[in-house]
């Protein structure tokens, strides 16, 4: 009763009152009064709902601007005339347009004198940059005093924003704010000679605001003749200040390390050694530097109880072939990829348990996840020596290790490591290089989309020597590219005399320009299988950055 003359009313209003009132009038006297109220209160309900429907349509379409998305161009390239470079590539946005910038260095005699010397530096010097990622247009550029050592961007604590870039050169240890290059702070890094990278983040401990971070000082060269004790120190990121005492790290051999954090987000400095891998708390690290500051540091409390009671280590694996160590990315519950002379396996960090262990010849290059088959669990990308300048590329199964995929391919060194890129349909693609023809000098780069698998497409480049190669996507969900850093390899040429170019190419724009290579040599190719291959990297949508 109530539903239909509701419906009545919102259907002709004008009667309501006139004839079909007279036929309901003494039906219901009381109940009228409510209803024609209700009819009234709703009718005012629809017009204010439409008039805020085009208050909105009205407000978006003159009055507040649509937001502008960045446009980009899809190639694009930086030369440097007569310098030599490093193997060093960072993207972060450096001008908050929402594209990711890129960050790379190089040492210059000529071009850059005047950048040198307007510094008070002497000829040549280093030249930090950030370039625009839409345009490849320069940001800022930061003169340094040459030798270079290392740097690393991204760091947390550092500069006004954010993040900022570090850099060991010369007798200093400098930060440079991300957005303007201007140097934050420069101090002496005499004491922290044999600093090496990774840094490792840590949270706020001086209760400045801003986070800090600790470097490992180590020889990793295992002939020295003079041992370096292996030390951590802790720095204020905001002023580069030491932060409490040296803390010695009593391990023998340590050759690399790596910072790593367990799934309940407990903080663990882990020491690749000729003995094998060993974990110790960054807490109980941090607690020796200064009491108190292990208070933001967590500890893993099943790790612990494995520890030894006296000075805190942890074997995760024991082995005299120890090579590598990666925390395998996306892993759910983090996972760790052991690297030796003659395998690669999968440590649970969970259970610390390993879950396979894979036979390899030495790999000629850091391996490289991503997702391969539909299981969801990382697939590892590896380079393998197969001699007579022949590699062979495989994916191992994240869950397995057994081999998923491969091909053979020539390559002359040096040849950049593979890279992958996640799409949103839960697979990526992967990006490697190689050659195709014995006689011909070109370099190739392929690229691989795992449910098109027996197919690559390759685009040949004339041979060049690439010092540092990243693909990435530079804006959320979107805009998958790669870099490019070519010239001479600052760490090994001393005459800087051919140019140092920088070039960034859209994933996308290279699918047009490339033939298809069969990965089974032999196997014919058909228009089809092509065109469909072609067809789904256009089709292709990318997931987040990772
Ligand atoms: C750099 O880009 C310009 C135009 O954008 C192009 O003409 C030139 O060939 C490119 N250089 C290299 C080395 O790719
Ligand atoms: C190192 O930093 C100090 C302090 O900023 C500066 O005076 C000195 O010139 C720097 N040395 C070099 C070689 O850059
Ligand atoms: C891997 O290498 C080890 C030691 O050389 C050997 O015992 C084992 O059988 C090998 N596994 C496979 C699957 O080849
Ligand atoms: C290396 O490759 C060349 C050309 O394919 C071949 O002639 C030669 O026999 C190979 N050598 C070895 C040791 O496999
Ligand atoms: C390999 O390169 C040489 C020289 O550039 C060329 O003559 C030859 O046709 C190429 N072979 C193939 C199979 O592409």
């Amino acid at each position: 009763m109530t539903d239909e003359s509701g419906r009545g009313g919102e259907a002709e209003p004008l009667k309501d009152g006139e004839a079909e009132g007279g036929v309901t009038k003494e039906k219901s006297c009381a109940g009228k009064l409510g209803l024609s109220h209700l009819t009234g209160w709703r009718t005012a309900a629809f017009l204010l709902s439409i008039f805020l429907c085009l208050a909105v349509i009205f407000a978006f379409s003159f009055i507040l601007p649509c937001p502008v998305r960045p446009q980009y161009v899809s190639t694009w390239n930086r030369t440097v005339p007569d310098a030599a470079t490093f193997d060093f590539l960072a993207v972060e946005d450096a001008n908050e347009d929402k594209v990711l910038d890129v960050f790379f260095i190089y040492r210059d005699a000529d071009a850059s004198r005047n950048t040198c010397l307007n510094a008070d530096l002497s000829v040549p010097c280093l030249v930090l940059t950030a370039v625009d990622g839409t345009n490849g247009k320069s940001l800022w550029k930061r003169a340094l005093s040459a030798e270079f050592d290392w740097v690393e961007c991204g760091v947390k604590g550092l500069g006004h924003k954010g993040s900022g870039c570090l850099v060991a050169h010369a007798d200093n240890l400098t930060a440079v704010d991300k957005k303007t290059g201007q140097i934050m702070w420069q101090h002496s890094r005499s004491t922290l000679m044999h600093g090496n990278l990774p840094l490792i983040s840590v949270p706020d401990l001086n209760s400045d605001g801003k986070e800090d971070f600790a470097v490992l000082s180590y020889n990793p060269d295992a002939l020295s003749f003079t041992p370096t004790p292996t030390e951590l120190v802790f720095f204020s990121g905001k002023s580069g200040d030491q932060l409490g005492s040296r803390v010695n790290v009593d391990v023998n051999g340590v050759f690399a390390h790596l910072h790593f954090k367990t799934a309940s987000g407990a903080s663990y400095l882990l020491l690749l050694t000729d003995s094998g891998l060993y974990a110790v708390s960054l807490g109980r690290l941090a607690a020796l530097a200064k009491p108190g500051f292990e208070s933001a540091l967590k500890k893993e409390k099943s790790w612990e109880e494995l520890s030894d009671i006296h000075t805190g280590f942890i074997s995760l694996y024991q082995s005299g072939f120890l090579k590598r160590v990666l925390a395998v990315q996306g892993s759910n519950p983090p996972s760790l990829l052991i690297q030796t002379d003659s395998s690669v396996s999968l440590l649970q960090t969970d259970k610390l348990k390993t879950a396979w262990t894979t036979n390899t010849s030495t790999l000629l290059s850091e391996p490289t996840f991503g997702q391969f088959d539909k299981d969801g669990i990382p697939d590892i990308m590896i380079e393998e020596d197969a001699g007579n300048q022949t590699k062979r590329v495989m994916v191992l199964s994240g869950h397995s290790g057994v081999v998923l995929w491969e091909v053979s391919l020539l390559f002359w060194p040096p040849s950049p490591r593979p890279a992958s890129v996640l799409t949103l349909n839960t697979y990526s693609v992967f990006m490697l290089w190689g050659q195709t023809n014995q006689t011909s000098q070109m370099q190739s780069s392929f690229l691989l989309h795992p449910r098109y698998s027996k197919l690559l497409l390759e685009r040949r480049k004339s041979s060049q020597n690439i010092v540092s190669f990243k693909a990435t996507l530079l804006e959320r969900g979107r805009h998958a590219s790669y870099l490019v850093l070519t010239g001479p390899d600052g760490r090994r040429h001393t005459d800087d005399s051919e140019p140092v170019i920088l070039t960034k190419r859209k994933i996308k724009k290279d699918v047009e320009e490339s033939e298809v290579y069969g990965v089974t040599a032999d196997e014919l190719i058909s228009q089809d299988a092509e065109d469909s291959v072609r067809e789904a990297f256009h089709r292709l949508r990318f997931s987040e950055i990772q």
